[in-house]
């Protein structure tokens, strides 16, 4: 199985749009990457499309014959019907413009049908994912954006193109956005009527730093990881997603609302203020909070002692509790339905989760033993034990840290179902 595989792509079956644009050369990388994710990609290309790039190109990163001619398309291909353009809106989960010039738009909201691409997103039922990429004014014209409004207004979804420096040498808006950026906005446009839409999660990730002075800090090993990957399976399922994490260096999953903290009393802050503020459905810890800070911060770096002998101590001062905390914000305000922890241990691993979850009120702990190479902290695979409130344990053998945020958001699913 491909280490690119994303269960949310895999299996689906993409129609990629690809107009006449120099950003072209991007919706190469992508159709490459959906087919590394599992996805069937049929590729349609505009003729202005075939200006930048041959239908070669996509043939090759798709493995599948590339349509270009509403007259003489590709027969087969696990089409519903023999007619290509209804067959291929049929059978896809998703049709994606990518990159859509203005003049795609403009008859997209027309609703022409002169031309292969045209006709299937006319004549397709599935979500419309529309990637505008143009140079110049031509985003910013009141023409595009006028046909973008009627576009959205017929549900169709919109992936904003960034800002920044065109191929003309002008800078603007209208930039086409990477590989990561699309799949994401892709993955929201498939999970938007996903078993976790309406609901919202409130996830921490990664470790927390306790400032010295204003050079050092204390910190853990926690690479934040496993917590994006829970925030991303959430997404897919259409939850609405507020991630406060720690991970200076990792991404945000798209769609979710980033809030960066760094010490335990900033977690503990952002915690609470969002339950009691937008009472979410979910919580999931997996944050690796330190126990203990620095008692005080000092406000200038500190220099070390003259005296090549003297060591330094530095006193500690206890951090609070977060989900202590929730524990006793939720017996009060009822929210949120569902508490998710987690718990890294070297040693004694079931006795200190199972501890942990009747303590601090959980409804489901994440048990990880942290000492194997091949798990837990900065490994980009992870082996944990999942242990409930009934005394149920589910083993879960090694695998990516993408897959455990899957399993953890189903169990959550489940318990919110409950
Ligand atoms: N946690 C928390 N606040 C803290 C410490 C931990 O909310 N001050 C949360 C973590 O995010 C995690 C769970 O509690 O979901 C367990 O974290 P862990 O550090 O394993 O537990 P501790 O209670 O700190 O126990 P230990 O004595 O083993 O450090």
């Amino acid at each position: 199985m491909s280490q690119n595989r994303i269960t949310a792509l895999d299996g689906k079956r993409i129609v990629l749009g690809v107009t006449g644009s120099i950003a072209v050369y991007k919706a190469v990388d992508l159709a490459s990457k959906l087919t590394q994710a599992g996805a069937t990609v049929d590729v349609i290309m505009t003729d202005a499309a075939r200006e930048f790039v041959t239908p070669l190109t996509f043939q090759a990163v798709t493995g599948r014959a590339v349509y270009t001619d509403m007259w003489a398309a590709p027969a087969g291909q696990g089409l519903p019907t023999h007619i290509a353009h209804v067959g291929l809106g049929e059978a896809a989960d998703a049709i994606m413009i990518a990159p859509a010039t203005a003049d795609t738009l403009a008859r997209l909201a027309q609703g022409r049908s002169d031309d292969l691409l045209s006709v299937t997103c006319l004549s397709a039922r599935c979500p419309l994912v529309v990637a505008p990429a143009m140079d110049g004014g031509m985003y910013e014209h009141p023409a595009t954006q006028a046909n973008l409004e009627v576009l959205q207004s017929r549900g169709a979804y919109l992936i904003e193109p960034e800002t920044g420096r065109f191929a003309s040498g002008l800078t603007g808006r209208g930039r086409l956005p990477e590989t990561p950026q699309l799949i994401g906005h892709l993955r929201l446009a498939l999970g938007r009527d996903g078993e976790l839409a309406g609901k919202h999660f409130l996830i921490s990730a990664g470790a927390t730093r306790e400032a010295l002075d204003p050079v050092r800090y204390v910190t853990n090993h926690s690479s934040g990881r496993q917590g994006h990957s829970i925030a991303q399976a959430a997404l897919d399922r259409g939850a609405r997603v507020t991630l406060v994490t720690m991970a200076r260096d990792l991404a945000t999953p798209v769609g979710a609302e980033r809030v960066d903290v760094a010490s335990a009393r900033e977690l503990l802050d952002a915690v609470t203020s969002r339950i009691t503020a937008s009472s979410p459905d979910a919580l999931v810890m997996a944050a690796a909070v330190a126990d203990y800070r620095p008692a005080t911060a000092a406000d200038q770096k500190i220099k070390k002692s003259d005296d090549p002998d003297a060591g330094m101590t530095i006193d500690l001062a206890r951090n609070p509790d977060i989900l202590m905390t929730v524990k006793a914000l939720r017996e009060e305000v009822g929210r949120p339905r569902v508490v998710v922890g987690f718990a890294a241990e070297t040693n004694d691993l079931i006795k200190s989760a199972a501890s942990k979850l009747e303590r601090k009120g959980m409804d489901l702990i994440v048990a990880n033993d942290v000492s194997a190479p091949d798990a837990g902290f900065r490994a980009e695979t992870n082996r944990v034990i999942l242990l409930d409130r009934e005394g149920q344990q589910t083993e879960i053998d090694l695998t990516s840290k993408a897959r455990i945020g899957e399993i953890v958001i189903d169990r959550v699913a489940a318990l919110l179902d409950g």
